[in-house]
C-alpha cells in the first residue's frame, strides 16, 4: 500500500496538477483538503473535481467561525497590520490550514502534507513552519516549487492527463481570498508606479452609488459583537461589514511590502471589514486604555504583525503576547461610530462602560470643571525641573540662539 499525502486543494491549475504529480512523481495516494474561509467559491464541486482527477477522499471544511475567531480577532485585538497597513488576511489563514492538514493527516495515517505555494512567496515558508511546529514527523511537500513546469507547461500537462482544467477567465493576477480579505499580486500590478486597473477590485465600489453611510461597530472585551445594534456571530459580522464598507469603497490598501524571503513585492489588498473594524477597535481602545497601556501595546502589535507576516502563529512568543493583548482588552468594551464614504472611513463617536474619558476633568466649562488649575502650576515646576537644570549646568542647546528668522518691527510712532 502507497504512503499518504494530505494535500491542501483549492480546485486552481496548480493544486489540480499536483495531485496527479504527486501520486506519478513521488507514488503517494492523495487525500485533498479543502478549508472554507468564506471565498465564496463551491466547495463541493472542488471536491467533487479533487475526486475526479484523481484523489482517494476529498475533504471539506467550514473554517470560518474558527478562523475569524481565533485567528483575526485576536489580531484585531493586538492592532497587528503588517508595516502598519496589510491586515493579514493571506498571513492567518495559513497557520489554521497548516493544522487542518495536520489534523487529517493524522486521521488518515498520512506521512505527509502537500500545498501548492511557489519557492518566491511567503506562504510556503508559513506552511512549512507551521507544520513543523505541529507535526515535525510529518514530511511537507511543495510540488510547485520543486517541479520545473511554468502556466504552458501545467496546461499541457493537465490535457496528457485528462485533468479537467478549471475554466476560469484566466486572470492576470495572483489573487488569495478569504473572510478576512483579498490579496491580489502579480501582472500591472508589479510596475510600483502603475496604478491599479479598475479590474483588480471585487470588493470595493468606487462609482456614484457609494453614497454616505453611518454603521455602528460593538465591542465586548475587544472583540466585535454587534453591527448596527443587531448581535452577529464573528463570520456573519464580518461577512456584512465587508459588503457595507465595500459598498463605499472602503478598505483599498496598495503596499510595497517587505516579504520574509527578502524581495519587497507590490500588493493590492481590499479589505473593508478588517479596515473599518481596526479603525472602530483603536477608537475604543482610546477611551479604554491608559497612555502608557496604548504606548506599549504599539509595540507588541509589531511584533504580532511581524510574527504572523512571518509564519510564526504557533511559536512561544504569540502564545505570550496573546496573554498580554487579552489581559489588555478587559475594559475594551462599547461601541463605536463611522461614517463611510467615498472610499474613506471615519471615526464620528465612541463610547465605552469603563471609559476613562472624564467629563468633568476634560471640559473647559467652569462650572463643571472638577481638575486642580492651582496644581498644573506644581507639576510644570517639577515637570520641567530637569531641563531647567540642564541649561543652568550645561549651558542651552543650539536652538537657544536666535532663528535666522525675517522679522519686521512696527514701532508706535513709526511713519
Ligand atoms: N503578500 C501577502 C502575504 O504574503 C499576500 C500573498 C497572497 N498570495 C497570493 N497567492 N496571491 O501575506
Amino acid at each position: 500500500m502507497s504512503e499518504r499525502c494530505v494535500l491542501a486543494y483549492s480546485g486552481g491549475l496548480d493544486t489540480s496538477v499536483a495531485i496527479r504529480w504527486l501520486q506519478e512523481q513521488l507514488g503517494y495516494e492523495v487525500v485533498t483538503l479543502t478549508a472554507d474561509l468564506g471565498e465564496a467559491k463551491d466547495v463541493d464541486a472542488v471536491a467533487a473535481r479533487a475526486l475526479r482527477t484523481g484523489a482517494v477522499s476529498a475533504h471539506v471544511v467550514d473554517a470560518k467561525r474558527i478562523f475569524i475567531e481565533h485567528f483575526c480577532f485576536p489580531t484585531l485585538a493586538a492592532g497587528a497590520l503588517y508595516e502598519g497597513v496589510y491586515p493579514l488576511a493571506t498571513a492567518l489563514a495559513r497557520p489554521l490550514i497548516a493544522k487542518l492538514l495536520v489534523d487529517v493527516a493524522r486521521e488518515e495515517g498520512a506521512v505527509a502534507v502537500a500545498h501548492g505555494c511557489t519557492g518566491k512567496g511567503n506562504d510556503q515558508v508559513r506552511f512549512d513552519v507551521a507544520v513543523g511546529a505541529l507535526a515535525p514527523e510529518l514530511r511537507v511537500v511543495a510540488p510547485v516549487r520543486d517541479w520545473d513546469m511554468g502556466r504552458p507547461q501545467e496546461i499541457e500537462y493537465a490535457a496528457r492527463h485528462g485533468i479537467d482544467v478549471p475554466v476560469t477567465t484566466d486572470s492576470p493576477y495572483s489573487v488569495d481570498a478569504n473572510l478576512w480579505g483579498r490579496s491580489v499580486e502579480c501582472g500591472v500590478l508589479e510596475d510600483p508606479w502603475a496604478e491599479p486597473p479598475a479590474d483588480v477590485f471585487e470588493w470595493t465600489q468606487t462609482d456614484g452609488a457609494s453614497s454616505d453611510g453611518v454603521i455602528e461597530v460593538g465591542f465586548e472585551s475587544g472583540t466585535p459583537t454587534s453591527l448596527d445594534g443587531e448581535t452577529l456571530a464573528p463570520e456573519e459580522l464580518v461577512a456584512r461589514l465587508n459588503a457595507v464598507a465595500g459598498a463605499h469603497g472602503v478598505g483599498r490598501i496598495d503596499h510595497v511590502e517587505d516579504r520574509l524571503v527578502g524581495i519587497k513585492s507590490r500588493e493590492v489588498y481590499e479589505a473593508p471589514a478588517a479596515v473599518v473594524l481596526h479603525m472602530a477597535h483603536g477608537a475604543l481602545e482610546s477611551l479604554t486604555l491608559t497612555r502608557d497601556l496604548q504606548l506599549f501595546k504599539r509595540h507588541v502589535a509589531d511584533e504580532w504583525g511581524r510574527l504572523v507576516y512571518d509564519g510564526l502563529w504557533f511559536g512561544a512568543l504569540r502564545a505570550a503576547l496573546e496573554g498580554f493583548v487579552r489581559a489588555t482588552q478587559e475594559h475594551v468594551s462599547g461601541s463605536v461610530r463611522l461614517r463611510l464614504g467615498h472610499g474613506e472611513a471615519r471615526v464620528t463617536g465612541r463610547r465605552a462602560q469603563r471609559s476613562l474619558y472624564q467629563s468633568d476633568l476634560a471640559t473647559y466649562d467652569r462650572t463643571q470643571d472638577r481638575f486642580d488649575h492651582g496644581a498644573a502650576r506644581g507639576f510644570i515646576e517639577l515637570f520641567g525641573l530637569p531641563l531647567r537644570t540642564q541649561t543652568r549646568v550645561q549651558g542651552a542647546l543650539d536652538d537657544a540662539a536666535p532663528l535666522p528668522v525675517q522679522r519686521r518691527t512696527r514701532r508706535r510712532g513709526d511713519g
